[in-house]
C-alpha cells in the first residue's frame, strides 16, 4: 500500500526518537512491500522560533492532507517563560482539537524484561495489560480561561455528544478485549462528571449490555491503578484525569519511555501518534533517549491508521525481543546501557 505519513519531531529528543520510528516504519515498508512517504514538518518551540508560532497552518495543512501523523514530543525550558504569549503545549493541543481526535488510547502493559525498572512490587505487575482511553479535546483543558490581578480561572465544560462518542469508542475498545470498561470520575463533586456517569450508565445499558461496566472515582482510581493493576481492561477518563492517571500507569510498565499512544477521531479522521512522554530536555541530544514508545507509537499508527496488523504486531513482536535480549536504555537499565541508535540498529535487526 501506499500511505503519506507526516512527521513532527518537535522539540528536545523529539527529533532523536521520531528518526528511530521513521527508520522501523521503512523496514516495514521494504519488508511488507509498501511504499511509505514521509514529509516532516515544525510543531512546538521549534515552530516557535522559526515561525512565530506553535502551530504554523502549514504544518495543519500538511497533516490534514495524510494518511497519518507521528509525533515526538513538544516543549523545553527556552520556552517556558510562565508570562510567555506562546508556549509549544499550545501546538499540541491546537492541533489535537483541530484534526477532532477526541480519543486518545493509551495501552498499558507490561514487560518482564522491564518489570525490575518499576517502583511497584513486582508480583503486582506480571500480566498488567490495559488500555487507558482519555478524552482529548474537551474539559479544563479547553473551557475559557482568564487571569486578573487577584484571581484566575480555568472553565471545565462538556457537552453530551463530547461525553457520548469517547465513552462509545471506550465501550467498543472493551468489547474487543475483555468487555471490561472502568469509567472514572469526580461524580462526588463536580457536575461534569456527574454527567458523564449517567451517560456512561445509559449508553452501557442500551447499547452494550454485553460489556461488563465499573464507576470508580478518579481519587481512588489513583489508588487502585497501584494496588491491583491487573484488574483493569478498559479505562475511561476526561481530558485532565487521563493526563494524570496514564503518567502513573507509566510506572507499571516501568518508564514513560515504553508507553505509545493514539489519538484518534471519527471516521475518516487522520490520527495522530506519539509517545506519552514530554521532551526530555534533561537529555536531549545525548542520543540516550528510550525509542520504545515512539516505535510502539509507529506500530499502532499501522494498526490504526492503516489497517496493517500483521506489520504492527512484528514491531511489538521486535520490541519485546530487544527487550528481553536486555536491549535496555539508561531509563531501564540496572547497568550497561545502550544508546538510542543501538536500541534502534537492534529493532531492525530483529525486524529481519
Ligand atoms: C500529554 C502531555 C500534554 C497534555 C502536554 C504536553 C500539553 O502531558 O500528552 O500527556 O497534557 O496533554
Ligand atoms: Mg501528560
Amino acid at each position: 500500500m501506499h500511505a503519506d505519513i507526516v512527521v513532527l519531531p518537535g522539540d528536545g529528543i523529539g527529533p532523536e526518537i521520531t528518526v528511530a520510528a521513521v527508520e522501523v516504519l521503512k523496514k516495514i515498508a521494504a519488508r511488507f512491500g509498501h511504499e511509505f512517504h514521509f514529509s516532516e514538518h515544525d510543531i512546538g518551540g521549534i515552530a516557535i522560533d522559526r515561525h512565530g508560532e506553535p502551530l504554523p497552518g502549514a504544518t495543519l495543512e500538511a497533516c490534514r492532507q495524510a494518511d497519518a501523523v507521528l509525533l515526538g514530543a513538544v516543549g523545553g525550558p527556552k520556552w517556558s517563560d510562565p508570562n510567555a504569549k506562546v508556549r509549544p503545549e499550545q501546538g499540541l493541543l491546537a492541533i489535537r482539537k483541530a484534526l477532532g481526535l477526541f480519543a486518545n488510547l493509551r495501552p498499558v502493559r507490561t514487560h518482564p524484561a522491564a518489570i525490575h525498572a518499576s517502583p511497584i512490587k513486582p508480583e503486582l505487575l506480571a500480566g498488567v495489560d490495559f488500555v487507558v482511553v482519555r478524552e482529548l479535546t474537551g474539559g479544563i483543558y479547553f473551557g475559557d480561561k482568564s487571569r486578573d490581578a487577584d484571581s484566575a480561572s480555568d472553565l471545565c465544560r462538556y457537552t453530551v455528544v463530547e461525553i457520548e462518542r469517547v465513552l462509545r469508542s471506550a465501550f467498543q475498545l472493551a468489547r474487543q478485549r475483555r468487555r471490561r470498561l472502568t469509567s472514572v470520575d469526580k461524580a462526588n463533586v463536580l457536575e461534569t462528571s456527574r454527567l458523564w456517569r449517567d451517560i456512561a450508565t445509559r449508553i452501557g445499558r442500551e447499547e452494550f449490555p454485553d460489556v461488563e461496566l465499573e464507576h470508580q472515582l478518579v481519587d481512588s482510581m489513583a489508588m487502585h491503578l497501584i494496588a491491583k493493576p491487573r484488574a483493569y481492561d478498559v479505562i475511561v477518563t476526561e481530558n485532565m484525569f487521563g493526563d494524570i492517571l496514564t503518567d502513573e500507569a507509566s510506572m507499571l510498565a516501568g518508564s514513560l519511555g515504553l508507553l505509545p499512544s493514539a489519538s484518534l477521531g471519527g471516521q475518516g479522521k487522520v490520527g495522530i501518534y506519539e509517545p506519552i512522554h514530554g521532551s526530555a530536555p534533561d537529555i536531549a541530544g545525548k542520543g540516550i533517549a528510550n525509542p520504545y514508545a515512539t516505535v510502539l507509537s509507529a506500530a499502532l499508527l499501522l494498526r490504526h491508521s492503516l489497517g496493517l496488523d500483521a506489520e504492527a504486531a512484528h514491531i511489538e513482536a521486535a520490541v519485546s525481543a530487544v527487550l528481553d535480549a536486555g536491549v535496555l536504555t539508561a531509563d531501564l537499565a540496572r547497568d550497561g546501557a545502550v544508546s538510542t541508535t543501538q536500541a534502534t540498529e537492534a529493532l531492525l535487526r530483529q525486524l529481519g
